[in-house]
Order: C-alpha cells, then sequence, then structure tokens
C-alpha cells in the first residue's frame, strides 16, 4: 500500500462520506445521536470543512482504484482561545447550523439530534474552556476515519502526521476528542496524546462520556541543537 495524503477537494466528498458512515457505524457518539448522520448533513459539515478547516484525504496511490478516498481527517486550526471568533467563522458557524436545521427538517430523523447537539456542544464547551489554555491555540482532530477493512495500516497514522509535523513546527498542542475508550486512546496514545480530561454528555440519563486528549509538540532535531549551542 503507497498511502497518499492530500487535500480535500470538492470531488472527495463522496468518498469521504463512505468513510465516516462506515468507520463510525458502531461508534458510541453516532449512537447516542441514535442514527447514523445522512449523507446531505455530512455534506453539508464537508463543504463547511473545505472552506474553514484543514481537510484531508487519504488514498492508495498503487491500488487499482487509486482515486478511491480510504481516510479522512478534518482538523480545525489553531487560534488563541482569549480572542473572540472572527466574524467570518461566526457567520459560517450560524449558517452551518441553519443549514443543518433546514435538512432536519425537510429529511426528520436521519440528521441532526437537535436536543443532543446542544447537550454536546454545552459539555464540549466546558471541557475546553477548562483545557484551552495555551495562547498559541490547539490544532483540533475534529473528525478523523478510515474505511474499516483499511485500518490497522498505517493510514490514521499518516493522516496524523501531516498536522502534527506542522504542530511540532510551530510549537503548538494538538488536541481531540475520543468518542471511544477502546481501541482509541491506545492508538492516539502512540501519536503522543494523553487522556486530559473525561467529558459526560448526559441527556436525562442516557449519556456518553468522551475522551478529551493532548498532545504536546515535539521539539525538533534542529531546534534541539541550536538551544544546546546557545548553552
Ligand atoms: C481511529 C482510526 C482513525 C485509526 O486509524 P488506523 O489507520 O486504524 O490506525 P493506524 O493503523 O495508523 O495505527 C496508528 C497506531 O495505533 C496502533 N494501533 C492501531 N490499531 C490498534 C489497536 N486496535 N490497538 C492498539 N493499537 C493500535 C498502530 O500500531 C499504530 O501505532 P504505530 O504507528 O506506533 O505502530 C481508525 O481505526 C478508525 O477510523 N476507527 C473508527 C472510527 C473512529 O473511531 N474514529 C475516531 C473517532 S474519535
Amino acid at each position: 500500500m503507497t498511502t497518499q495524503i492530500t487535500h480535500m477537494r470538492e470531488e472527495d466528498i463522496d468518498g469521504a462520506i463512505d468513510t465516516i458512515q462506515q468507520a463510525f457505524a458502531e461508534d458510541p457518539y453516532n449512537n447516542w445521536f441514535s442514527t447514523i448522520r445522512n449523507r446531505v448533513s455530512l455534506g453539508i459539515r464537508c463543504r463547511w470543512g473545505l472552506q474553514h478547516a484543514l481537510f484531508y484525504v487519504a488514498k492508495d496511490a498503487a491500488s487499482s482504484t487509486p482515486d478511491k478516498v480510504i481516510g479522512t481527517a478534518m482538523w480545525l486550526p489553531p487560534s488563541p482561545p482569549s480572542a473572540p471568533r472572527s466574524w467570518p467563522l461566526y457567520l459560517a458557524s450560524w449558517s452551518l447550523w441553519l443549514q443543518q436545521v433546514r435538512m432536519n427538517l425537510y429529511y426528520g430523523r436521519g440528521g441532526l439530534n437537535t436536543k443532543r447537539y446542544w447537550i454536546w456542544k454545552a459539555a464540549q464547551h466546558e471541557a475546553q474552556s477548562g483545557l484551552w489554555t495555551d495562547e498559541r491555540g490547539y490544532y483540533f482532530c475534529n473528525i478523523v476515519t478510515v474505511l474499516p477493512e483499511c485500518q490497522g495500516r498505517g493510514i490514521g497514522r499518516a493522516l496524523f502526521e501531516v498536522v502534527m509535523r506542522r504542530a511540532d513546527e510551530e510549537g503548538v498542542n494538538c488536541y481531540l476528542e475520543s468518542s471511544r475508550a477502546e481501541p482509541n486512546m491506545r492508538i492516539y496514545e502512540r501519536m503522543g496524546f494523553k487522556l486530559a480530561r473525561e467529558m459526560l454528555c448526559d441527556d436525562d440519563g442516557d449519556a456518553i462520556k468522551l475522551f478529551c486528549m493532548m498532545r504536546e509538540p515535539k521539539r525538533r532535531e534542529n531546534n534541539m541543537q541550536a538551544d544546546e549551542a546557545r548553552i
């Protein structure tokens, strides 16, 4: 397998949705929302990501289907936690929300469960307010998926490394919220993440836990040598 990581393009969205739906089919977070998000809802999210996120796809360049998306990752770029959200991002978030509500009204269940969405958002806000203390901000891995039949072959690592390398160069932390303890926490620990906090989303006793994990930047070899030379 020759894993190739490229920026997501409009024509990759369909394949990215396949990876998300298949990889999250048994996911506790998805089950809590009672449904696998439909293609329209995920398409809206992916198009938002094309404009506002660091969005990557993985393909196997040496296979007979070199254009097939086998994994995807959406990262939100860092910004100082104390800074207010920019107007374009603020408007884009509301536009995303309105599109999802319209989609829900049209399709009924099959989109987002709005009550639970707000429970999750409140828990996420509380967790991030407590953890995001570094003014350099955080590369936030918002979505990462690999097709079930391709998991365990280094594709997830390749999707992480493209951003972790950048984070290391810039001296910025990475952050994620894992919807599963097992095996995901062990996978993320292999990449240098550590459990920072558990996040409870509780809908009148029907609750799920998410696992907030943080990765500190690794100092690059040449930075270390320069530092040592100064000492
Ligand atoms: C989580 C996920 C993205 C990881 O991608 P992947 O391609 O399977 O992972 P990789 O093969 O690149 O493995 C990364 C590291 O974890 C290790 N690893 C992989 N599977 C593991 C497992 N089941 N248990 C322990 N370690 C594991 C690998 O050995 C590798 O470590 P190394 O590079 O130091 O040797 C993928 O499994 C997935 O899509 N899962 C379902 C959807 C999901 O849960 N997404 C994340 C929601 S938070």
